[in-house]
């Protein structure tokens, strides 16, 4: 009897386990209570009582040995987890953070890539311009309002340098650069001296398009922006042309689609009417044409501009323009999905 103890101490001193699963295997092979110690405290009552004394004492020790190795196994295995193995598979991922496009550059590139797939090529000009370019060149009367001070922010108290307040100032210098035919599309910013607002900033984005070519009609000009609308804002979409008037366009409307909200029917959106006005437009006036050295005998052409925050609008219900310009990535993430 003597022997199996100091056999079985032996052997429980010199076990090693790795995992917490190992440990509770051997506590139960040893420290169960059918376990190999149960089993020799069993056999104690068989012991000569002469010797009960000193095995006791023996059982006892290899008892509380046996318990203390197990203790050390699982205090062992539960840090060396931690220490060699600094891998926690079993932890949640770390989200992988990413940037989003801003609304505004969304809904810039989509229109683009809408007109750049009807043989739209890109342009772009300084957004510090001069009179000519913004008004002069397309056809605003010197006393025309647009040139106050109060729409347009000039520079260094120099009314010839000033911020544009529309990319038509682009289309002038393609017009006086090049000769037709042109078919281009303007994007950019532009700047107006407006109260800044819910629905007024003094920045905006724009994209104008430009086509001069022999024998440009309005109903060409009525195709490709019906083609467009369609593509924006969905195949059953419908537009109406509402004349209108701008100095560098003659005849000029400007575009309304069906309320993409209620499909037409009428809703607070669009203010109970079926329709949301999106853009201006027009045939080219032969003088900005003459102005540019294009021979507008020979050639014609139509022009449209559009607001990309007003679009942006129609597509996602921004109520307030200025967190267009807030940066503040609860409003920028939500746009993460978006085209
Ligand atoms: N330039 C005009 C604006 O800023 C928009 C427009 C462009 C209208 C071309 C007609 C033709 O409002």
């Amino acid at each position: 009897m003597i022997t199996t103890i100091q056999q079985l101490k032996a052997e429980i001193e010199n076990l090693t386990a790795s995992t917490n699963e190992q440990v509770e295997a051997l506590r139960i092979k040893y420290l169960s209570k059918k376990g190999e110690i149960a089993q020799l405290f069993n056999a104690f009552r068989d012991v000569p009582n002469d010797q009960k004394r000193e095995v006791g004492q023996l059982l006892n020790e290899l008892k509380e040995s046996a318990q203390n190795k197990m203790e050390a196994l699982k205090a062992a295995t539960n840090s060396s987890a931690g220490q060699t193995d600094t891998t926690d598979l079993s932890r949640t991922g770390d989200p992988v953070l990413l940037g989003t496009r801003h609304p505004i550059s969304i809904v810039r590139n989509k229109i683009v890539s809408i007109f750049s797939h009807v043989g739209f090529t890109i342009a772009e000009g300084p957004e510090i311009e001069d009179d000519w370019h913004v008004f002069g060149s397309l056809n605003f009367p010197p006393e025309h309002p647009a040139r106050d001070m109060q729409d347009t922010f000039f520079i260094e108290k120099n009314p010839d340098v000033l911020l544009r307040t529309h990319t038509s100032s682009v289309q002038t210098r393609i017009m006086s650069t090049t000769q037709p035919p042109i078919r281009v599309i303007c994007p950019g910013r532009v700047y107006r001296n407006e109260a800044i607002s819910y629905r007024a900033h003094c920045f905006f984005h724009q994209v104008e398009g430009l086509y001069i070519d022999k024998n440009v009609s309005f109903a060409d000009l009525k195709q490709v922006l019906l083609y467009f609308a369609k593509e924006m804002f969905g195949e059953n979409t419908k537009i109406r042309l509402r004349p209108s008037y701008f100095p560098f366009t003659e005849p000029s409307a400007e575009m309304d689609i069906s309320c993409n909200l209620c499909g037409g029917e009428g809703c607070a959106f669009c203010k109970h009417t079926g329709w949301v006005e999106i853009l201006g437009c027009g045939m080219v006036d032969p003088n900005v044409l003459e102005a540019c050295g294009i021979d507008s005998k020979v050639y014609s052409g139509y022009a449209f501009g559009m607001g990309v925050e007003r679009i942006t609008n129609l597509k996602y219900q921004v109520k307030d323009l200025r967190m267009f310009s807030e940066n503040d990535v609860r409003f920028l993430q939500q746009f993460e999905a978006a085209f």
